[in-house]
């Protein structure tokens, strides 16, 4: 019989939980029925939000299984820290292996995992237990990134030939929560938080719309990784205090910037380049995404703080401390922008769409684990270039069981200097 409506479970309800609900505003044939977070007050909180803006009747389970077991839910949404996939994902496939429930598909926020071996046992889980698998990156479904690539091919590589470059930056002044900070935890610091977004969005660019992502080849990567920042000790100290005295970053530091060059080869053997730049060492209005694609004859450029809508505040205005002018803001007073609807302009909506749309129709995902494990072997080996100092072929030797010295609490670009 053919399914008209799905029911969707969240499993991790903090920051990007609420962005997701909030966008799911936008989302059709779909409702938001079960949250599970491991603070209760935090599912209860965003349960409740779900039913005040009549997205579904949600209501909190105290265990995934029971969430999974629920004849309402039909998919599952992986919301939670990065440290929790394979126990999360695990649980998930042993609910519906057992028999306990049944489910059409899951979907996992980026990254899908810490490192190349988590990542690829994601999509094994996945594919054991037949689920459909969506990876959540949210910016190849932004809809200026959307609309640029269909007008750029349609018009500019149509008649003057291909795009050749393609770079992209995500910047902010920093994560919310002291995990994202432990490279073991979060699998490394900048790199893998915010370039797994910068290399999906690059790639999806330089790929001929419609065509498989296997039509373009990465080849090699050169990369560099550093911590400006945040090892600066007054700064240092800031994030000890966040955390209870854990994050040390005089000693156990992260990278708070990072920058990537990843030659492809094209469709017809010509060479493509992707180059990222990440950093949460940018204090500006708040998180800054740009992107640009050059080709022979054309070019295209967004930036997320380049808003039509803009305030002013006079020195006169004080208010408290907030986001809620844009992700990340870190001022409250002279000209900002204001990004309308974040959860549109980031791609949140149209992203839940094009997944609840691909459950619904029975289909895989377009964005996939398989596209997931991609990113994560990318970042990977700019991980391995940056500690070798030296541009890596793709793949390398070794990619499958290697863990970033970052992640494993090993590197500290200060030692030595
Ligand atoms: N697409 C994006 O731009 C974007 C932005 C932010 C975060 N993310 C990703 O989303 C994920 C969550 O990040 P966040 O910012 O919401 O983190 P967060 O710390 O704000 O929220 C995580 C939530 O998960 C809950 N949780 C922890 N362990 C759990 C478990 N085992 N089971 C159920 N719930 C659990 C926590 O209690 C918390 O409420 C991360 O993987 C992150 O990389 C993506």
């Amino acid at each position: 019989m053919e399914r008209k409506r799905l029911g969707v479970g969240f499993i991790g309800a903090g920051f990007i939980g609420n962005f997701h609900i909030r966008s799911w505003v936008g989302v059709r044939d779909a409702d938001i029925l079960g949250i599970v977070d491991k603070h209760p007050e935090r599912a209860e909180e965003a349960a409740a939000l779900v039913r005040r803006m009549r997205l579904g009747e949600a209501r909190t389970f105290s265990t995934i299984a029971d969430m999974v077991a629920d004849p309402g839910i039909d998919a599952i949404w992986i919301l939670s820290p990065n440290f929790t996939r394979l126990e999360v994902m695990e649980e998930i496939v042993g609910a519906v292996e057992s028999g306990r429930g049944e489910l059409i598909g899951v979907t996992c926020e980026k990254p899908l995992g810490r490192n190349a071996a988590e990542a690829r046992r994601m999509l094994e889980l996945a594919r054991k237990a037949n689920l459909l698998d969506g990876y959540l990156e949210n910016q190849v479904f932004s809809p200026a990134v959307v609309r640029g690539k269909e007008i750029l091919w349609a018009r500019g590589a149509a008649t003057a030939g291909r795009p050749y470059l393609a770079r992209a930056a995500e910047e902010h002044s920093g994560p919310h929560m002291p995990w994202f900070w432990e490279g073991e935890l979060q699998g490394g610091g900048v790199l893998n938080d915010m370039m797994c977004h910068s290399v999906e969005e690059a790639r999806y660019m330089l790929t001929p719309p419609g065509a498989a992502r296997e039509v373009i080849t990465p080849v090699k990567v050169t990369a560099y990784t550093d911590c400006l920042k945040w090892q600066i000790p007054h700064y240092a100290k800031i994030l000890a205090d966040n955390s209870g005295g854990k994050t040390d970053y005089l000693n156990r530091p992260a990278e708070d910037f990072a920058h990537s060059l990843i030659e492809y080869r094209g469709e017809d053997g010509e060479k493509l380049i992707v180059e990222t730049t990440t950093s949460w060492c940018y204090v500006g209005a708040g998180l800054r995404l740009s992107l640009e694609l050059l080709g022979p004859e054309y070019a295209l450029q967004i930036n997320t703080l380049d808003t039509g809508l803009k305030v002013f505040f006079s020195r006169e205005v004080k208010g408290s401390q907030g986001e809620d002018l844009v992700e990340k803001q870190n001022a409250e007073m002279g000209l900002m922008p204001v990004v309308g609807s974040e959860e549109t302009e980031y791609g949140y909506i149209d992203e839940n769409r094009h997944m609840v749309r691909a459950f619904l129709d029975g289909k895989r995902p377009e964005e996939n684990f398989s596209d997931g494990v991609n990113v994560t072997e990318l970042l990977m080996t700019a991980y391995m270039s940056a500690e070798q100092e030296r541009t890596i072929a793709f793949p390398p030797p070794g990619l499958e069981t290697y863990v970033p010295a970052v992640a494993r609490g090993e590197w500290n670009p200060r030692r030595g200097r």
